[in-house]
């Protein structure tokens, strides 16, 4: 076997599955689950309709991996006009790739890029972060290095932090705005930063971005990289990939439907991996796919579901928690006054509400823990389940 893969640590919902186990509940309370940032509200009906439409041609065809010239060209409209970017710097054929959710892509990515010949090559992620980028990094053969998020920097990773000689190691370098735990956008200075300090350095940005549509400020939605990009004048993308998904913009979360987009030299390599992986996307899902890019009205209420989600939760939690409202995502990150993983667990057993300790997301690296007394509550639930919730840690707590 891959000696690699006893490197992988066990997953956070794994881990949270054994801080249940064995709990007795000293309530009756009906259970309600804020864990997983899986979205519960409705998937659209112009998703589910064009998938059924698709289907009824059969599935006699095979999906080619490069995905259908349709699909391609929904997603580089729908990037042209969220990320004001001049349509010609973008070209469907060369610059765009389907992928099956970003996290087989984000996770298949590290694999294609990943040079294991070189002396100690590094994968820089933001700690805490979306564990995918840790196991594919092992996976790669390279070695995981934490960039440390903390309440002092905003949430943002602190990349002043990172010395030169990590740098000249640094072959792949995730970025998560906004931010999951924290709901934290990386502002057009910091990415422009980045973006420098990758051609200086030669490495890859990989910008996971599948949190960009679910923003709290309907004027102000969140800047991509790929903006940035455009804003140095680099219209051709260099060392740069962003990763979106279906997921969480458009309540599909069992759609397993996103893209990568950006180096068309990285795509191109990208494609050939991912030829011989073999993950091509179904047709039903590329039509669906075309369907929920194409439409931007159920994006906005889903918005607008969670925004009312977070003015009732945030008016329960803030007298009692330090809790503050992300800029975007649907994710809230408190404080707790004692441990997480004991918060979590009393919680669940007195209320019988499922949330995730902060430690389960995140790794001890420079000397601390960045997910140390926090929890992460995933507003996904409905507007009703979120507000019993958030009564019920109150009760908790109080
Ligand atoms: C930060 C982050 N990236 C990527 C994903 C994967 O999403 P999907 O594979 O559904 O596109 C998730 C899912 O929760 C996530 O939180």
């Amino acid at each position: 076997m891959n000696p690699n893969i006893n490197l992988l640590q066990s997953y956070p919902f794994e881990k949270l599955a054994k801080l249940k186990q064995g709990c007795v509940l000293s309530t009756h309370l009906k259970a309600i689950s804020l864990s997983l940032g899986e979205p519960q509200h409705v998937t659209p009906d112009l998703i589910v309709n064009s998938m059924n439409t698709a289907l009824m041609h059969g599935l006699k065809k095979y999906p080619t991996t490069k995905g259908g010239e349709a699909l391609r060209q929904s997603i580089a409209h729908w990037l042209v006009q969220r990320f004001k970017l001049p349509t010609s710097c973008l070209d469907p054929n060369k610059h765009i790739l389907p992928v099956n959710g970003t996290r087989e892509a984000l996770f298949a990515f590290a694999q294609s890029v990943i040079n294991q010949t070189a002396s100690n090559p590094l994968v820089l992620m933001p700690n805490p972060f979306y564990q995918i980028y840790e196991g594919a990094a092992l996976l790669a053969g390279a070695k995981p290095w934490f960039i440390n998020c903390s309440e002092e920097t905003n949430w943002e990773p602190d990349f002043d932090a990172v010395k030169e000689e990590v740098w000249k190691h640094c072959q792949l370098l995730y970025i998560c705005s906004p931010n999951n735990p924290s709901g934290t956008i990386l502002n057009i200075s910091i990415l422009k930063n980045l973006i420098e300090c990758a051609e200086k350095y030669d490495f890859i940005i990989a910008a996971d971005e599948c949190y960009t549509e679910i923003y709290a400020d309907e004027t102000q939605p969140p800047i991509g990289l790929l903006q940035a990009c455009a804003a140095l004048g680099q219209m051709d993308f260099k060392r740069c990939v962003v990763f979106h998904s279906l997921s969480k913009r458009s309540n599909a979360p069992g759609l397993r439907s996103g893209f990568v987009a950006g180096d068309a030299e990285v795509i191109e390599q990208f494609l050939r991996y991912r030829t011989y992986h073999g993950c091509a996307m179904p047709l039903a899902v590329q039509s669906a796919s075309i369907a929920a890019w194409g439409d931007e009205s159920h994006v906005q209420q889903n918005r607008e579901l969670y925004r009312k989600k977070f003015d009732a939760v945030m008016e329960i939690l803030t007298p009692i928690m330090s809790v503050t409202r992300p800029p975007a995502s649907f994710y809230l990150w408190p404080k707790t006054p004692i441990a997480d993983d004991v918060f979590a667990q009393e919680l669940f057993k007195q209320q019988n509400v499922t949330v995730l300790p902060g430690r389960f997301l995140s790794r001890t690296a420079h000397g601390t823990n960045p997910g140390q007394n926090r929890i992460r509550i995933a507003l996904v639930a409905s507007l009703e389940e979120c507000v019993e919730a958030a009564r019920r840690i109150r009760t908790f707590l109080t």
